[in-house]
């Protein structure tokens, strides 16, 4: 990493033949590891900037688009103080229903018209595949917030820099990571799983039987060389955990809603439960929670969700200096 890659000095404005520049971001699929070490570079970087100096001009005068077809707070709030740190601006559309779409535009159509005022757009939609077919209509680069129970690669990047600020870059491989709750539908650990097959890790899967890791993202893991293994509860791989990721039950996603309230409060951690995890181990989660984390472990210092979504900041700062040719 040269001493700053940032550098809003560029002749041009940006640097077009940077790797990343014009890029879409869709799929975790995209990364190798060295990608990861040079994101978390400038993320760390950002990190640095953020508490040096608040905001700062890199993205000065780009404008993104956030266009949100699901609900979501942290991912939208995030990725709007992402561009406004950098000095960029944003137009959000969180209602789709108060937007063309109520009127039955289709998605093609909508990002055409939004990449007309806008240089970069942040899609979460409910179908898998969405992300993918907006980024083929669109010219600008087109970022993945979700896409229904495909991917999160935002996220799963953000993770990942949690566990590398957290536990230590070097720590990485040689780790257990257990995955936790809805694994069948929630995007986060789709994403997650198949990036940290990039190292040398060991994945536990503990889920209610109806709720198991889809075999297609087991697939791609188990072709990286990654031991995992399934279980029905947590008792057996908690002490060897490094990294639990805890997940909510995707109430949203479930065709009949009696097979929800057979499953929605199958795991809590608490207090009494982490008695049994390492000490140097962190417990992370996506957010929202919705009882699966008992607050009463908030103040646990091995509770890293809150501090997970301060480093969803920087990743996501990083990625959109990226593919603007500022970084
Ligand atoms: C997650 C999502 O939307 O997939 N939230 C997030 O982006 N932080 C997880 C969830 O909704 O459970």
């Amino acid at each position: 990493m040269p001493t700053s890659s940032l550098n809003p000095h560029l002749p041009f404005g940006e640097n077009k033949n940077a790797e990343w520049y014009g890029k879409d971001i869709i799929s975790v699929k995209q990364f190798k590891r060295e990608d990861l070490e040079y994101i978390f570079g400038v993320a760390h970087e950002m990190r640095g900037m953020v508490e040096r100096i608040g905001t700062f001009d890199l993205l000065k005068g780009k404008i993104l688009a956030n266009l949100f077809y699901e609900p979501s707070t942290r991912t939208s709030s995030s990725f709007t103080a992402a561009m406004e740190r950098l000095g960029g601006s944003v137009i959000p559309i969180n209602e789709v229903k108060y937007s063309s779409v109520s009127k039955g535009e289709s998605l093609p159509d909508t990002v055409r018209t939004l990449e007309c005022y806008a240089d970069v757009i942040v899609l979460r939609h409910p179908e898998t595949g969405s992300a993918a077919i907006a980024a083929k209509a669109a010219r600008k680069p087109v970022i993945n917030a979700g896409d229904g129970v495909g991917e999160h690669p935002t996220q799963a990047l953000l993770d990942t820099f949690t566990i590398f600020e957290e536990l230590g870059a070097g720590q990485v491989d040689g780790m257990t990571v257990t995955m936790l709750g809805d694994l069948k539908y929630g995007r986060t650990v789709h994403s997650l799983a198949r990036l940290l097959s990039l190292f040398k890790v060991k994945i536990n899967y503990v889920s209610p039987d109806i709720l198991k890791m889809p075999k297609e993202v087991m697939d791609e893991v188990a072709v990286k060389g990654i031991p995992q293994a399934e279980f029905g509860s947590l008792e057996k791989v908690l002490p060897e955990t490094d990294v639990l990721y805890v997940t909510r039950v995707q109430k949203e996603r479930f065709e009949d809603p009696a097979d929800y309230e057979k499953v929605k409060g199958a795991y809590v951690i608490d207090p009494i439960v982490m008695k049994a995890a390492k000490k140097d181990m962190i417990v992370m989660h996506p957010l929202p929670r919705v009882g699966e984390i008992s607050v009463d472990f908030d103040d646990d210092p091995r509770a890293a969700y809150f501090r997970q979504m301060e480093y969803g900041l920087y990743v996501r700062m990083a990625l959109l200096a990226m593919v603007l040719g500022k970084a």
